[in-house]
């Protein structure tokens, strides 16, 4: 059995009071406790986001981290170990809006992944296909081709120690969910993907949905079979609703 997660994304949000105001509500929460709870602040704040969930099963992860793993000449990046020293356990990597916005591709990914995993942390790699790669009919090709460029370069037994989500671009922030079905018919590709090299690894390996996920159909998508929990980005802001959406995910 795959135990379910419950990321939070954060994203660019926050203000040293507001995550105060955060922290303090997700520390009133009644988390389920067969269900793991994660949250990924703006790294600005991952220290005060460690100190303040102490004591409370809520992992912290960071949003991006840098290509080498050890600290070095590297202007404005977060090398993973240093994310291991502030008490991190998990980094995304590959978020489509790093892959729109600020370009990353795929060989930039591989090293991050790697890196990532080099220092113990659990990447969290996100796919996912744009709105008209889906109309045009691509949408497993595409992240089939995602996952693969890491598949290819570091082998299917990197997934042992790795979460993988799912976010068609175009449910991003819009209020556009995919259906179940529609989550849980990539879930399963993806699944394929992986059990084609390793059936182990793709029967262990988690993957979450992520793309407008609310407390209102998260109970739906949660409840498919290869979905094992979901990355939140707006609704990850309100305490109350993440809480809800956890606690879909232990139903
Ligand atoms: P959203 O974001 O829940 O606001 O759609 C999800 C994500 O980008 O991880």
């Amino acid at each position: 059995m795959r135990r379910p997660m419950v990321a939070g994304n954060w994203k660019m949000h926050g203000t040293r009071a507001s995550v105060a105001e955060l922290i303090n509500s997700l520390g009133h929460l009644a988390l389920p406790s067969g269900v793991d709870v994660a949250v990924f602040p703006p790294s600005l704040f991952i220290n005060q986001v460690i100190d303040g969930v102490k004591g409370k099963s809520i992992s912290v992860g960071a949003q991006n981290s840098a290509v080498e793993s050890e600290q070095g000449a590297l202007t404005g990046e977060i090398a993973p170990s240093q994310l291991v020293d502030a008490g991190c356990s998990l980094v995304l990597v590959g978020h489509s809006e790093r892959r729109q916005i600020m370009g990353e591709q795929d060989a930039v990914l591989i090293r991050k992944f790697a890196a990532a995993q080099a220092c113990g942390l659990i990447p969290v790699l996100c796919i996912g296909e744009t709105l008209e790669q889906r109309e045009a009919g691509k949408t497993i090709e595409v992240v089939s081709a995602q996952l693969g460029s890491i598949i290819d370069e570091l082998g299917v037994d990197v997934f042992a120690k790795a979460v993988i989500a799912y976010e068609p671009v175009w449910a991003i922030g819009t209020g556009l969910t995919a259906s179940p079905q529609q989550a849980q018919d990539v879930h399963a590709a993806i699944r394929a993907q992986l059990a084609a090299k390793n059936s182990e690894v793709a029967q262990g390996v988690r993957l979450l949905y992520g793309g407008s996920v609310k407390a209102a159909n998260a109970v739906e998508l949660f409840g498919m079979p290869d979905i094992d929990g979901g990355l939140i980005g707006g609704a990850s802001l309100n305490a109350d609703e993440f809480g809800a959406i956890c606690r879909a995910a232990g139903n």
